[in-house]
């Protein structure tokens, strides 16, 4: 069988990563010959075999043709007569086209390996167009690759902002958008992501609760960036850094959605930008089917970020209450997720990235103060409904009170 390495497999090879998934092209075979030679058929769109002991994915080659917009628009056509070549040039980056036989002989017709080498993202063919998933594959690729010092090839740039123009990113749905930033999220440098769609202006079709950050001031005594949008990236970046949890970094991405919000005549101060968000960030969730988990670190974040950078001004009430909201005395709680993004907002601006965040070690503490207070003795005392809530709480306002000032008086 005449089986060629390709996509992801080669190009991470040649990198030096570590190789995720081995995906397969195979030549020369029919479906029938395939499950004759022991492979197993999973394809539902085009023929795709799993290997009988590797469980490797083999294709059989195959052309697509477009035929319509969206997803299903395409005609496949996979036989014995389709060639190595026809089936890279249908492939969207040259670095994602390039091919490589078991003894590791390289096929390269499209020049994926110098593409590489000049750490270049470019499109094979003007076919590119014909599927819009492709602009967040490679602002993802962006995401993943930043530091090594990739670039979008102009021609590709201008590929992509006629795709936007011609109103292509209209027909993304919200479950490939959502798969793609999830995955970008956990890149190493995710605001690479975001950066990559807004140089092809995809940025305001696909995410404009992000984009209507750009342009948006900040006070320059906090904000040394001023631009929130700037600033929103940094965050999440400081985020990838705190936190490989995909919800602590889109958490990071979204707490400052208020501030597009903010009337124009109250720049650059955005009081109450932390409620003004919520039926942003709800609508946000909701038009991309969010998962819950995401949603709700987010909306603690958004609410909340303030409350923690001014943890040692809070009365213990409002801290208490806070850790409440924050589910400090279950196991599986939101403190440490929640106080990670709030340290990436510390350090998501221009200057800020070394300073020490010790807002976040007190907030920590004081959970665990709060849900080692022994609330037995409220059970003896002859309380009903909300009155035993009440107690627990002020046994807990006790306690957090003891360490803050314990706290204090140590500085
Ligand atoms: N491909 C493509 N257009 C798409 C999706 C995939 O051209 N919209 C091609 C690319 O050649 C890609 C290969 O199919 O390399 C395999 O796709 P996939 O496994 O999704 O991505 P990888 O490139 O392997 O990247 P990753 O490391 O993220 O898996």
């Amino acid at each position: 069988m005449k089986a060629y390495l390709v996509g992801g497999a080669v190009r991470d090879k040649l990198l030096n990563y570590p190789v995720k998934e081995k995906d397969w092209v195979v030549i020369g075979e029919t479906p029938e010959s395939m499950v004759a030679q022991g492979f197993k058929p999973v394809g539902k769109d085009f023929p795709v075999f799993l290997h009988p002991q590797t469980h490797d994915e083999y294709a059989l080659a195959r052309t697509e043709r477009k035929t319509a917009p969206g997803y299903r628009g395409f005609v496949v056509h996979a036989s014995p007569d389709v060639t190595l070549e026809q089936d890279l040039i249908r492939r969207d980056l040259t670095i994602n086209a390039m091919a490589m036989t078991e003894d590791g002989e390289l096929i390269d017709p499209f020049n994926g390996r110098q593409d590489l080498e000049n750490r270049v993202f470019r499109h094979v063919s003007p076919a590119f167009s014909e599927d819009p998933v492709r602009i967040l594959r490679l602002a993802r690729f962006a995401a993943r690759y930043a530091h090594l010092g990739f670039t979008l090839a102009p021609e590709t740039r201008q590929l992509m902002l006629e795709m936007v123009e011609n109103g292509e990113t209209d027909y993304l749905v919200a479950e490939r958008v959502w798969a793609e930033l999830n995955k970008a999220l956990q890149e190493k440098t995710p605001s690479a992501f975001f950066y990559t769609l807004r140089e092809c202006q995809a940025l305001a079709s696909v995410f404009p609760e992000i984009d209507q950050l750009f342009g948006v001031p900040q006070p320059p005594q906090y904000h040394p960036e001023i631009d929130t949008g700037v600033h929103v990236l940094m965050v999440l970046d400081q985020a990838a850094l705190l936190s490989e949890k995909a919800e602590v970094r889109f958490a990071a991405l979204c707490h400052d959605l208020g501030k597009a919000k903010t009337p124009r005549d109250k720049w650059p101060s955005h009081h109450g930008h932390e409620q003004l968000g919520v039926p942003v960030l709800e609508q946000f969730c909701k038009r991309l089917r969010v998962p819950k988990s995401f949603k709700a670190l987010s909306l603690l974040v958004m609410q909340y970020h303030t409350h923690c950078h001014r943890i040692f001004d809070l009365k213990s009430a409002t801290l208490v209450d806070l850790l409440q909201k924050l589910g400090a005395t279950r196991q599986d709680n939101h403190v440490d997720d929640f106080a990670k993004a709030c340290e990436a907002d510390m350090k998501g601006r221009k200057g800020f990235e070394q300073r020490d965040y010790p807002q976040r070690r007190i907030l920590l503490k004081a959970a665990e103060v709060m849900a080692n207070v022994d609330v037995q003795e409220v059970m003896q005392r002859e309380l009903k409904g909300a009155q035993i809530g009440e107690a627990i709480r002020q046994l807990r306002i006790k306690a957090v009170k003891h360490f803050l000032q314990t706290e204090k008086s140590q500085d």
